[in-house]
Protein backbone atom coordinates (compact mmCIF):
# COMPACT_ATOMS: atom_id res chain seq x y z
CA UNK A 1 0.00 0.00 0.00
CA UNK A 2 1.46 3.51 -0.78
CA UNK A 3 0.69 6.45 1.32
CA UNK A 4 1.48 9.66 2.19
CA UNK A 5 4.27 9.60 4.64
CA UNK A 6 3.63 10.88 7.95
CA UNK A 7 6.46 11.69 10.97
CA UNK A 8 6.62 8.42 12.64
CA UNK A 9 8.05 6.99 9.35
CA UNK A 10 10.98 8.95 9.76
CA UNK A 11 13.08 5.93 10.72
CA UNK A 12 12.21 3.27 9.18
CA UNK A 13 12.29 5.18 5.80
CA UNK A 14 15.46 6.36 6.23
CA UNK A 15 16.85 3.05 6.68
CA UNK A 16 15.19 1.54 3.39
CA UNK A 17 16.88 4.86 1.64
CA UNK A 18 20.18 3.87 3.19
CA UNK A 19 20.07 0.46 2.42
CA UNK A 20 19.19 1.07 -0.91
CA UNK A 21 21.65 3.43 -1.89
CA UNK A 22 24.22 1.23 0.23
CA UNK A 23 23.37 -2.06 -1.21
CA UNK A 24 21.86 -1.21 -4.88
CA UNK A 25 23.94 1.83 -5.96
CA UNK A 26 26.78 -0.07 -6.14
CA UNK A 27 27.84 0.88 -9.64
CA UNK A 28 27.26 4.50 -8.70
CA UNK A 29 29.13 4.68 -5.53
CA UNK A 30 31.40 2.09 -6.47
CA UNK A 31 32.39 0.79 -2.56
CA UNK A 32 33.95 4.06 -2.33
CA UNK A 33 33.43 5.12 1.52
CA UNK A 34 34.22 9.34 0.72
CA UNK A 35 31.35 9.03 -2.13
CA UNK A 36 29.09 6.86 0.14
CA UNK A 37 29.61 9.21 3.33
CA UNK A 38 28.84 12.32 0.98
CA UNK A 39 25.83 10.62 -0.18
CA UNK A 40 24.32 9.24 3.18
CA UNK A 41 25.16 12.20 4.87
CA UNK A 42 22.06 14.34 4.67
CA UNK A 43 20.45 11.03 5.00
CA UNK A 44 19.01 11.34 8.53
CA UNK A 45 15.80 10.84 10.75
CA UNK A 46 16.08 14.70 11.46
CA UNK A 47 16.38 15.81 7.71
CA UNK A 48 13.51 13.19 6.82
CA UNK A 49 11.21 15.23 9.28
CA UNK A 50 12.57 18.55 7.36
CA UNK A 51 11.62 17.15 3.83
CA UNK A 52 7.97 16.11 5.44
CA UNK A 53 7.53 19.45 6.80
CA UNK A 54 8.51 21.08 3.11
CA UNK A 55 5.52 23.04 1.67
CA UNK A 56 7.12 22.37 -1.77
CA UNK A 57 7.70 18.55 -1.27
CA UNK A 58 5.47 15.66 -0.98
CA UNK A 59 6.65 12.16 0.15
CA UNK A 60 5.32 8.67 -0.27
CA UNK A 61 5.96 5.69 1.20
CA UNK A 62 4.92 1.98 0.33
CA UNK A 63 4.36 -0.14 3.86
CA UNK A 64 3.62 -3.92 3.51
CA UNK A 65 2.85 -6.20 6.45
CA UNK A 66 3.79 -2.42 8.92
CA UNK A 67 7.44 -2.77 7.33
CA UNK A 68 8.49 -0.07 4.95
CA UNK A 69 9.55 -1.08 1.53
CA UNK A 70 9.76 1.78 -0.62
CA UNK A 71 9.81 5.64 -0.56
CA UNK A 72 9.22 8.19 -3.29
CA UNK A 73 8.97 11.83 -3.30
CA UNK A 74 7.96 14.43 -5.57
CA UNK A 75 8.22 17.92 -5.66
CA UNK A 76 5.56 20.52 -6.80
CA UNK A 77 8.07 21.92 -9.67
CA UNK A 78 7.48 18.45 -11.15
CA UNK A 79 10.66 16.84 -10.25
CA UNK A 80 10.66 13.27 -8.86
CA UNK A 81 13.44 13.50 -6.11
CA UNK A 82 13.53 10.03 -4.08
CA UNK A 83 12.78 6.56 -5.37
CA UNK A 84 14.43 4.24 -3.06
CA UNK A 85 13.41 0.11 -2.73
CA UNK A 86 14.60 -1.96 -0.07
CA UNK A 87 16.70 -4.56 -1.23
CA UNK A 88 14.69 -7.73 -0.16
CA UNK A 89 11.95 -6.73 -2.56
CA UNK A 90 13.91 -5.84 -5.53
CA UNK A 91 12.51 -6.17 -8.83
CA UNK A 92 9.18 -7.24 -7.50
CA UNK A 93 7.47 -4.04 -8.87
CA UNK A 94 7.44 -1.79 -6.00
CA UNK A 95 9.06 1.04 -7.76
CA UNK A 96 6.93 0.83 -10.95
CA UNK A 97 4.10 1.07 -8.39
CA UNK A 98 6.00 3.76 -6.93
CA UNK A 99 6.77 5.72 -9.75
CA UNK A 100 3.23 5.52 -11.29
CA UNK A 101 2.22 6.93 -8.02
CA UNK A 102 4.59 9.63 -8.30
CA UNK A 103 3.64 10.67 -11.77
CA UNK A 104 -0.15 10.83 -11.13
CA UNK A 105 0.69 13.01 -8.19
CA UNK A 106 2.20 15.34 -10.66
CA UNK A 107 -0.04 15.03 -13.08
CA UNK A 108 -3.14 15.86 -10.39
CA UNK A 109 -0.72 18.88 -9.77
CA UNK A 110 -1.16 20.05 -13.26
CA UNK A 111 2.00 19.03 -14.85
CA UNK A 112 2.20 17.75 -18.21
CA UNK A 113 6.27 16.09 -17.31
CA UNK A 114 8.54 14.91 -15.00
CA UNK A 115 11.73 15.52 -14.11
CA UNK A 116 14.50 13.36 -12.27
CA UNK A 117 18.01 12.95 -11.81
CA UNK A 118 18.83 9.57 -12.20
CA UNK A 119 21.41 7.45 -10.58
CA UNK A 120 23.64 5.13 -12.87
CA UNK A 121 21.62 2.04 -10.75
CA UNK A 122 18.45 2.82 -11.69
CA UNK A 123 18.82 4.61 -15.59
CA UNK A 124 17.41 1.20 -17.52
CA UNK A 125 14.55 1.25 -15.52
CA UNK A 126 13.70 4.61 -15.90
CA UNK A 127 14.30 3.96 -19.53
CA UNK A 128 12.12 1.30 -19.62
CA UNK A 129 9.47 3.67 -18.09
CA UNK A 130 9.70 5.79 -20.69
CA UNK A 131 11.76 8.20 -19.56
CA UNK A 132 14.49 9.97 -22.10
CA UNK A 133 17.60 11.54 -21.57
CA UNK A 134 17.42 15.39 -20.63
CA UNK A 135 20.68 16.88 -20.32
CA UNK A 136 24.29 15.53 -19.70
CA UNK A 137 25.38 14.17 -17.09
CA UNK A 138 25.96 16.47 -13.91
CA UNK A 139 28.79 15.41 -11.19
CA UNK A 140 27.73 15.39 -7.93
CA UNK A 141 31.58 14.57 -6.33
CA UNK A 142 32.37 11.59 -7.84
CA UNK A 143 28.79 10.67 -8.31
CA UNK A 144 27.47 10.91 -11.79
CA UNK A 145 23.52 12.01 -11.91
CA UNK A 146 21.63 11.78 -15.71
CA UNK A 147 18.85 14.29 -16.12
CA UNK A 148 15.97 12.50 -17.56
CA UNK A 149 12.26 13.71 -18.32
CA UNK A 150 9.15 11.93 -19.45
CA UNK A 151 6.06 13.83 -20.53
CA UNK A 152 2.80 12.60 -18.70
CA UNK A 153 -0.91 11.87 -19.50
CA UNK A 154 -3.73 12.71 -18.72
CA UNK A 155 -6.09 11.04 -17.32
CA UNK A 156 -9.55 10.90 -17.40
CA UNK A 157 -9.71 12.38 -13.48
CA UNK A 158 -7.40 15.17 -14.84
CA UNK A 159 -8.79 16.07 -18.11
CA UNK A 160 -10.29 19.25 -18.27
CA UNK A 161 -8.58 20.46 -14.57
CA UNK A 162 -5.44 23.25 -15.42
C1 LIG B 1 16.46 -0.30 -10.43
C2 LIG B 1 15.37 -0.09 -9.38
C3 LIG B 1 14.99 1.40 -9.30
C4 LIG B 1 14.15 -0.89 -9.84
O1 LIG B 1 13.19 -0.87 -8.82
P1 LIG B 1 12.48 -2.25 -8.38
O2 LIG B 1 11.42 -1.97 -7.40
O3 LIG B 1 13.54 -3.19 -7.96
O4 LIG B 1 11.93 -2.71 -9.80
P2 LIG B 1 10.46 -3.04 -10.29
O5 LIG B 1 10.22 -4.47 -9.97
O6 LIG B 1 9.47 -2.02 -9.89
O7 LIG B 1 10.69 -2.84 -11.84
C5 LIG B 1 11.37 -3.82 -12.59
C6 LIG B 1 11.87 -3.16 -13.80
O8 LIG B 1 13.22 -2.72 -13.58
C7 LIG B 1 13.94 -2.85 -14.79
N1 LIG B 1 15.07 -3.70 -14.51
C8 LIG B 1 15.14 -5.04 -14.53
N2 LIG B 1 16.38 -5.43 -14.23
C9 LIG B 1 17.09 -4.31 -14.02
C10 LIG B 1 18.44 -4.06 -13.65
N3 LIG B 1 19.31 -5.06 -13.48
N4 LIG B 1 18.83 -2.79 -13.47
C11 LIG B 1 17.96 -1.77 -13.64
N5 LIG B 1 16.67 -1.96 -14.00
C12 LIG B 1 16.25 -3.22 -14.18
C13 LIG B 1 13.04 -3.44 -15.82
O9 LIG B 1 12.49 -2.35 -16.56
C14 LIG B 1 11.96 -4.09 -14.98
O10 LIG B 1 10.74 -4.08 -15.63
P3 LIG B 1 10.12 -5.46 -16.16
O11 LIG B 1 9.98 -6.33 -14.94
O12 LIG B 1 8.83 -5.07 -16.76
O13 LIG B 1 11.13 -6.00 -17.13
C15 LIG B 1 15.81 -0.60 -7.98
O14 LIG B 1 15.97 -2.01 -8.00
C16 LIG B 1 17.12 -0.01 -7.53
O15 LIG B 1 18.18 -0.51 -7.80
N6 LIG B 1 17.05 1.06 -6.75
C17 LIG B 1 18.23 1.69 -6.18
C18 LIG B 1 17.91 3.10 -5.77
C19 LIG B 1 17.92 4.02 -6.96
O16 LIG B 1 18.85 4.08 -7.73
N7 LIG B 1 16.83 4.76 -7.06
C20 LIG B 1 16.67 5.75 -8.07
C21 LIG B 1 17.07 7.07 -7.55
S1 LIG B 1 16.95 8.24 -8.89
Amino acid sequence: MIRMAIPDDADRAIHVIRESIQELCVSDHQENDEVLRMWLENKTAENFLLWLASANQSIFVDEQDGKICAVGGATNSGEITLNYVAPSIRFQGVSKIMLATLEGFLTDSGHNQATLTSTETARRFYYMQGYVDAGAPEFWGKLPGYPMAKLLKRTPRTQGQQ
